[in-house]
């Protein structure tokens, strides 16, 4: 890793009442600016990391060091795979209420919510309420919203999850543009190996019961990728090593 680390996931352990370790022995840097793609089998704890990441369940064991200074849950932003935009407010509204609840100024509210709309190309349904909006459109709400605050790092559990191929790729291209622009450190859960080779620095591949670090697939090319890339060699090559590697934790998974 070239960068000073900006997160530090050192030995954590995640037991959620009455149940087994979820997460064991769990160890990862991740560095500023750095995007990180968590796969893994169904249940193998990669929501429960972002939601240990965000401070909105405790740990078991371990700690978490963020070693930016800054306290990290106040510059930290979750996106769900549902858009949880409030329906009965506007979409410039659902993006200005984080400002809001921070306490931000009218005037600090327009100018961050306007310029963030304008990164996502939704100036012109600002008015609009979100069953006025595709799905596309809803989840570029709630991505607009998750920056409103300018977050140093940003939370993404299975977003493009629900959406047609082409949406998908689509907002994939379009959050590394924004990312050129914002420069947030992004901690992403999916279960398509394409997307994940397609959008991270590195892939944390994760065993099951308890989850842990497998493998980890480093994926040099640089950013903001190009959908043509995913046409090349060197994109096969990584893709072909996370399925091998989910291969190898699935097989894994049936003998023990
Ligand atoms: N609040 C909770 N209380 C009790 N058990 C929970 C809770 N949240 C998650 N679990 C359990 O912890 C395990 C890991 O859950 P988690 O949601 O982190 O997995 P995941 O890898 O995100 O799964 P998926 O791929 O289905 O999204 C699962 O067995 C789940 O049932
Ligand atoms: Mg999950």
């Amino acid at each position: 890793m070239t960068t000073k680390p900006q997160l530090r996931i050192i030995n954590v352990s995640k037991r959620y009442a009455n149940g087994s370790a979820v997460l064991d022995d769990f160890s990862l840097d991740i560095a500023n600016d750095d995007f990180v793609a968590f796969i893994g089998p169904r249940g193998c704890g990669k929501s429960t990391i972002l939601r240990l990441l965000a401070g909105l369940t405790p740990l078991s064991g371990g700690n978490i060091e963020h070693l930016g200074g800054e306290e990290i849950h106040r510059r930290t932003s979750f996106i769900f795979q549902e858009p949880t935009l409030l329906p009965w407010r506007t979409v410039e509204s659902n993006i200005r209420l984080p400002l809001e609840l921070r306490g931000a100024s009218k005037d600090e509210q327009e100018d961050q919510a306007h310029e963030i709309m304008k990164l996502w190309e939704l100036s012109h349904v600002s008015e609009r309420y979100p069953l006025q909006l595709s799905a596309g459109m809803k989840t570029r709400a709630s991505l607009a919203r998750g920056l409103a605050t300018a977050p140093r790092c940003l939370l993404l559990d299975e977003p493009f999850a629900a959406l047609d191929a082409i949406t998908r790729n689509k907002l994939c291209v379009e959050l590394m543009r924004v990312r050129e622009k914002r420069h947030f450190t992004a901690c992403l859960v999916t279960h398509s190996a394409a997307e994940a080779v397609f959008l991270a620095n590195r892939v944390i591949v994760l065993t099951a019961n308890p989850g842990r670090v497998a493998e980890i697939i480093e994926v040099p090319e640089t950013h903001p990728r190009k959908l043509a890339w995913r046409e090349t060699n060197a994109f096969q090559e990584a893709l072909n090593q996370v399925r091998n590697a989910l291969n190898r934790v699935q097989e894994a998974a049936k003998q023990s």
